[in-house]
C-alpha cells in the first residue's frame, strides 16, 4: 500500500539561483504539507551513503561534489499518493526531457544540477527521510 509521505530535497543549484520559496510555493500549492524541513550542507561522506546506490554510475563523483558545494533544503513532504505526485510534481530527471510546468522545466539547468530531488519509491521515502530528520525534527 501506498504511504503518504515522500522526501525531498531544494539542491545546491536552486538555493544558489535564489529559487527556494518559488520551489516551496509549488509544493504548497499542490497540496503537499510540510512535516520536516531545515536548510543543511551535506558533508562528503553524508552524499556518498545517501548515494550510494549509484557509486557505479561514471557519475557519481560529479554528483558528490555537486550536492555538498552549498545549502541545500531538506524536507518530508505529506500527501494522498506522495510519491508519485511527487515525482509527476518535479518531473524527468532530465529538465531537457521534463513536462511543461514542472519544477524541473522551470529551475533545473541540467540533468546533474536538477534542482530538485524525489524519492522514487515508499522505501526509499522513509529510508531518506530518516537518514535526515530525527523524530523530533518531525511532525
Ligand atoms: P536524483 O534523481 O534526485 O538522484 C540521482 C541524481 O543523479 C539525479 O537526481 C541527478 O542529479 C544525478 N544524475 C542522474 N543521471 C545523471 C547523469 N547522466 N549525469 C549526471 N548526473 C546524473
Amino acid at each position: 500500500m501506498a504511504t503518504n509521505r515522500t522526501f525531498t530535497m531544494i539542491k545546491p543549484d536552486a538555493v544558489e539561483n535564489g529559487h527556494i520559496g518559488a520551489i516551496l510555493a509549488k509544493i504548497n500549492t499542490a497540496g503537499f504539507k510540510i512535516v520536516a524541513m531545515k536548510l543543511t550542507q551535506l558533508s562528503k561522506r553524508d552524499a556518498e551513503i545517501f548515494y550510494g546506490e549509484h557509486s557505479e554510475r561514471p557519475f557519481f563523483g560529479e554528483l558528490v561534489e555537486f550536492m555538498t558545494r552549498g545549502p541545500i533544503v531538506s524536507a518530508i513532504l505529506e500527501k494522498e499518493n506522495a510519491v508519485e505526485d511527487f515525482r509527476t510534481l518535479i518531473g524527468a530527471t532530465n529538465p531537457a526531457e521534463a513536462a511543461e510546468g514542472t519544477i524541473r522545466k522551470m529551475y533545473a539547468t541540467s540533468i546533474g544540477e536538477n534542482a530538485v530531488h524525489g524519492s522514487d519509491s515508499d522505501a526509499n521515502a522513509a529510508k531518506e527521510g530518516a537518514f535526515h530528520f530525527s523524530g523530533r525534527e518531525t511532525f
